[in-house]
């Protein structure tokens, strides 16, 4: 089974950037980092990226919500984008520190 695929559903990254506190953190930056590694990798099909609302890590965004698996990530920097997508792609770890919890 891909491991793109959670219980036969598409893995889906919803970014918050309308969020006043992640937007402040540059959360737009994140999410063109996070669709540039997601082409650099061939996922683009694979994988959808979406823009969300507030996902409640505001202290710790900007944040990043794995769906299904029900995953938050935060405290992201554009250079964790890449590393964060091959975990993914590994269903390794993510980066030190990305992970917030279910
Ligand atoms: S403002 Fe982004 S998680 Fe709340």
């Amino acid at each position: 089974m891909s491991c793109f695929l959670f219980m036969g559903q598409k893995l889906k990254l919803f970014v918050c950037t309308k969020g006043k506190h992640c937007k402040k953190r540059g959360a737009k930056k994140i999410l063109c980092a996070l669709l540039d590694s997601l082409e650099t990798f061939g996922l683009e099909d694979k994988v959808c990226l979406k823009k969300s609302d507030c996902l409640g890590k505001c202290g710790r965004g900007p944040a990043v919500q794995v769906m299904p698996r029900d995953e938050y990530y935060g405290n992201f920097e554009a250079d964790d984008c890449e590393d964060f997508v091959k975990a993914l792609k590994k269903k390794g770890k993510p980066p030190k520190g990305l992970l917030l919890g279910h």
